[in-house]
């Protein structure tokens, strides 16, 4: 039993999408507390709303209706000036498809993102280079997407995210285009930053070798999450 905040204090959410006069409800009402540094997984059928569930946590689409608070600050209440900082500053993204920039080296990747920030140059260097140790990538630094494997490339994709000290990452199928060992490899990542970050990482995928490294797993169906408690635990 956790007596800490929870990262998120969701309650009663609901979320759509709107084409034309047609309404597609994505999130039909969800309540729950994702626990603070934890490794939380959802899992769930495709379309049962595990993407637009992250995409909402992540500050990427709006609350409809019920409410969301991210540590302490409710979201349909903030305006989208100070939502663009939350998600800049405190979330960090890693998705199926790795989204690097193809003509830039793994460190160049990384600094590209602080630079956006407005992270003085010696700075970026430093943290680019904390951040690609921490995911054993340092020797490649030099190399761009395209010499590297699929899970190195990740490993760019999760130091990219981790450079900006988050207190959230939210990974959308991080290991689906990666083979078990290096999908496994990525969640032994994920782990260490919980354990020595506290960092609150949310995970959503279909692979039962992500489910077992999950400190709580949520099981979503049609836009709802339908398991409470019966998560696994490591
Ligand atoms: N951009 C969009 N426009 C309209 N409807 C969408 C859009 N994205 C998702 N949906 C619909 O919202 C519902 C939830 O989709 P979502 O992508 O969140 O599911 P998912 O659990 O992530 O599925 P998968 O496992 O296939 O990734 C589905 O009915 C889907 O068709
Ligand atoms: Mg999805």
């Amino acid at each position: 039993m956790t007596h800490t905040h929870p990262v998120f204090a969701v309650e009663n959410l609901k979320f759509w999408y709107q084409l034309g006069n047609q309404r597609i409800e994505a999130l039909r009402g969800i309540t729950v507390d994702i626990p603070k540094s934890k490794v939380v997984c959802l899992s769930g059928p495709s379309g049962s709303g595990k993407t637009s569930f992250l995409s909402v946590l992540g500050l990427i689409e709006p609350v409809h209706d019920g409410s969301v608070t991210f540590e302490n600050h409710d979201l349909s209440k903030i305006p989208e000036n100070k939502k663009n900082t939350l998600r800049r500053y405190h979330i960090g993204f890693v998705f199926q498809q790795f989204h690097l920039l193809p003509v830039l080296s793994a460190t160049e990747n990384v600094e590209y993102f602080l630079n956006r920030q407005g992270v003085q140059r010696d700075e970026r260097k430093k943290i680019a280079k904390e951040s690609l140790e921490a995911v054993g990538l340092w020797e490649h630094r030099n190399k761009k997407p395209l010499e590297m494997s699929g899970g190195q490339r990740q490993r760019v994709a999760i130091a990219r995210a981790i450079a900006k000290s988050p207190s959230v990452i939210i990974a959308d199928e991080p290991t689906a285009s990666l083979d078990q060992n290096t999908g496994r490899e990525i969640m032994h990542i994920f782990h260490g930053l919980v354990k020595e970050r506290g960092v609150s990482v949310i995970v959503a995928s279909h692979d039962p070798m992500v489910h077992s490294f999950s400190d709580k797993h949520y099981f979503m169906e049609d836009g709802l999450i339908t398991n409470l408690d019966g998560g696994s635990s490591c």
